[in-house]
């Protein structure tokens, strides 16, 4: 196919800290994984890469072909590294020969709608190198130095970003070759490499489930899987 999805769970979820890596914690009886999966197999057709944790490949290939159907011929699993950038390499290494377009997702954001990876795919497709889905901040943002407010920072001009993220493969692939330092998400890695990044409209039930809190509002979202 022409568009591939790398699905990184291979984090261990220290901050949940709910027992089991956070991709395999459960919504309700389905994992955050299976969840997450369920929207990339709403969006666009794709190959469809599952990082998981050293481990765990088993219990992702189980939730992967349950989410893919008759589709399963379009999954893989392949085991994650120590930081998230090594994870997403280690998904760029399992890319089919034919695909021309990347779009890497945080199983964390389990509740991120089909929609807004077709948005993604769409804007790539009008020929630019990189898509960001952000959302606007709502809070008022300080900056503090020693208990102390510096300042106050125009909130008009932040985005907060989220995933999915997407890339024309050649682009993202040179960019990760040539990758000097860690960076926090793929958008800025391929920024660092020079390539401009273009925003679309991501959606607020896409948030990453990182504390427990978290949990608990994705766990009164979540719609139940039809079985
Ligand atoms: N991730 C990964 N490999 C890593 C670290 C993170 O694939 N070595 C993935 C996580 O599984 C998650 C996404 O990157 O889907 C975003 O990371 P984060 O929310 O920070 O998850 P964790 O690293 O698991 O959580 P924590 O930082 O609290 O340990
Ligand atoms: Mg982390």
């Amino acid at each position: 196919p022409r568009v591939a999805v790398i699905v990184v769970a291979a984090g261990s979820g220290t901050r949940l800290d709910a027992g089991a890596p956070k991709a395999f914690v459960g919504l309700d009886e389905h994992t955050i994984l299976r969840h997450a999966l369920r929207n990339v197999f709403d969006g666009p057709a794709a190959q469809v890469v599952v990082v998981a944790p050293a481990g765990y490949e088993g219990d992702a290939l189980t939730d992967a072909d349950e989410a893919a159907g008759d589709r399963r011929d379009l999954v893989s699993v392949v085991t994650g590294g120590a930081t998230r950038q090594e994870s997403v390499a280690a998904g760029l290494a399992a890319l089919w020969g034919d695909v021309e377009l990347v779009l890497i997702h945080d199983a964390a954001r389990a509740l991120m709608p089909s929609a807004v990876f077709a948005r993604v795919v769409d804007m790539l497709d009008t020929g630019v190198a990189a898509v960001l889905p952000v959302l606007p901040v709502v809070d008022t943002i300080k900056r503090v130095a020693d208990d102390r407010v510096v300042g106050t920072v125009d909130r008009s001009e932040l985005s907060a970003a989220q995933t999915p993220q997407g890339f024309w493969r050649r682009i993202l692939e040179n960019a990760y070759t040539n990758a000097q330092d860690e960076y926090t998400d793929d958008a800025a890695l391929v920024a660092a490499s020079g390539h401009a990044v273009t925003t679309v409209v991501g959606a607020e039930a896409g948030f990453k489930i990182t504390t427990p809190a978290d949990l608990a509002r994705a766990r009164g979202l979540v719609a139940p899987i039809a079985p």
